[in-house]
């Protein structure tokens, strides 16, 4: 090789653009997938290192695809600078591992459970950097960590400048893998470089990875017949199935005010409530949301209404369910505030002052969602009549925090009157305030409770507006009325 400037490794790939891998569709790999391939049943993890070739891991990931195989996808930080995760993840419907940290969303180590289910691991391309880190067992990436963490046989594609390939230490580190670690090398292939050069260095041929693969695989069993031991899928986008709906959703937690500065509160992030909103919102409902104290960026989208107070939580909450003096009222309210049960009697004007003991009176705030289920079905707080039920009556849906059991969440659904009540346990690892995750059961008022596993946020979110969606769609099947006439105002007490 000539001298000059030399692309680092990171971005040393191979093959240019015109690429040799071009027309080779054609051969074995392309297949549909229709279950029948020479991968059909095999979960395969799809190694991607920072090389300029990782671009062809998205044709090789439709490639191992085709042959039958459910393939996940781990990529080392720099190969996420040369191909989007999200392109990965879209293709392959399974989140995208790039961080040795990271966990899933229902709290397992993402590279620990693909190296225990999956039946090969192909990295390609590999480039010379990786091939040192993993001759020398250091797990400072997910992709190097899967392979170390794994049984199952690995399949290696390098890709590099040719000179590189060639020096001592890459040979010395491709022979190791191949000797010492049985791991098959798929050699890279004679051809134009990214350097412009010609040389041994350009990502071999993607059929031929793919047989590597299939090679590699033989008969063995299949490692993880059982889904559920799988990393799981991304789930399927929901449909628009929201559309033309009103949804109201709050979020975050209230602050009762004690003086000017200081408040009762609680430890609400506001996650759960934006979720539930911009899962609605990508559904495409009409949303508004209501958020007392949050720190979760709140989506642009959504009509945003800011209520610090428990009592500012109830006048939004019933503002927006008569549609803001609109005549247009709500289909639906997701209460997952945090709402202060109770507030100081006494609000002091200027700032406490520090001395002896204080001693607080706290009362009992309104029950919103208890008070919109009344006004809904037309009842006052005394259970008599106060008016005609709104038509057609909103889904109510409230979350309960509980600690340690969940043995109390029948009796608020029942005592609040409303249809759905998401119980979590927010003791619970991973569950309740500040997680990404959640595990929660849902209560229905004419059904069986249903505990879901600990899932995103999201997902939760998504779930529940399935049955809620579900709820409007028997709703209007049973009624031909039009929207909600604005919703009347009990005085607070
Ligand atoms: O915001 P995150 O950090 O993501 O955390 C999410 C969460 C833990 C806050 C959320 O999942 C949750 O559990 N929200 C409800 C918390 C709560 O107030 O629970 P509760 O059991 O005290 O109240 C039951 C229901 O009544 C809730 O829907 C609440 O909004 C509603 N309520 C409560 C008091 C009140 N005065 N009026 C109400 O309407």
């Amino acid at each position: 090789m000539s001298g000059g400037m030399r692309p680092t490794d990171d971005a040393a790939g191979v093959d240019g653009e015109g690429g040799g891998d071009r027309g080779e569709r054609g051969g074995r790999g392309d297949r549909d997938h229709d279950g029948a391939g020479r991968l059909a049943g095999r979960l395969v993890a799809l190694g991607i290192t920072g090389s300029i070739a990782a671009y062809k891991a998205v044709e090789l990931l439709r490639l191992l695809q085709s042959e039958g195989a459910d393939v996940a996808v781990i990529m080392t930080q720099s190969a996420t600078r040369f191909v989007a995760p999200l392109t990965l993840e879209a293709l392959s419907r399974h989140a995208v591992e790039s961080d040795v940290l990271a966990l899933m969303p229902d709290g397992r180590i993402g590279h620990i459970a693909l190296a225990d289910a999956a039946d090969a691991i192909v990295v390609a391309p590999a480039t010379a950097h990786w091939l040192g880190m993993m001759a020398n067992g250091i797990a400072g990436d997910v992709v190097t960590a899967t392979c170390l963490a794994s049984a199952a046989p690995v399949v290696v594609a390098p890709a590099m400048d040719g000179e590189m390939y060639g020096h001592p230490a890459t040979r010395a580190n491709v022979a190791r893998l191949r000797d010492a670690f049985g791991y098959a090398i798929v050699d890279p292939e004679l051809g134009s470089l990214a350097s412009g050069q010609t040389g041994v260095g350009r990502l071999a041929s993607l059929p031929s990875i793919v047989d590597a693969v299939v090679a590699a695989v033989g008969d063995r069993p299949v490692r993880s017949p059982d889904p559920a031991t799988r990393p799981s899928p991304v789930p399927a986008a929901r449909e628009a199935d929201l559309a033309g709906r009103r949804i109201v959703v709050t979020a975050g937690g209230t602050a009762e005010p004690i003086d000017p500065v200081r408040f009762i509160g609680n430890r609400s992030s506001g996650k759960m409530g934006v979720a539930i909103a911009e899962a609605a919102l990508d559904r495409g409902a009409a949303v508004t949301l209501i958020v007392g104290l949050a720190s979760a960026p709140l989506p642009s989208r959504a009509t945003v209404v800011h209520a610090e107070s428990a009592a500012a939580m109830r006048t939004a909450v019933l503002e927006a369910l008569g549609g803001h003096g609109t005549g247009a009222g709500s289909d639906a309210l997701v209460m997952a505030a945090a709402v202060a049960d109770f507030r100081p009697v006494l609000v002091a004007d200027t700032k406490l002052s520090r001395g002896g003991p204080l001693t607080l009176e706290l009362a009992p705030t309104t029950d919103i969602l208890a008070e919109v289920a009344r006004v809904t079905r037309g009842r006052d707080a005394a259970g008599g009549e106060a008016g005609p039920p709104l038509e057609p009556p909103p889904v109510l849906v409230g979350f309960a925090a509980e600690t340690g059991s969940l043995a109390r969440a029948p009796e608020k659904l029942r005592a609040k009157g409303i249809d759905l009540l998401v119980a979590n346990d927010v003791a619970e690892a991973g569950s309740g305030f500040g997680t990404e995750t959640n595990r929660v059961t849902v209560y229905a008022r004419d059904g069986e409770p249903e505990a879901w596993p600990l899932l995103s946020k999201r997902e939760v979110a998504d779930r529940l507006l399935d049955r809620i969606a579900a709820r409007l769609d028997e709703r209007d099947r049973t009624r031909e009325t039009p929207p909600s006439t604005r919703i009347r105002q009990e005085t607070p007490s």
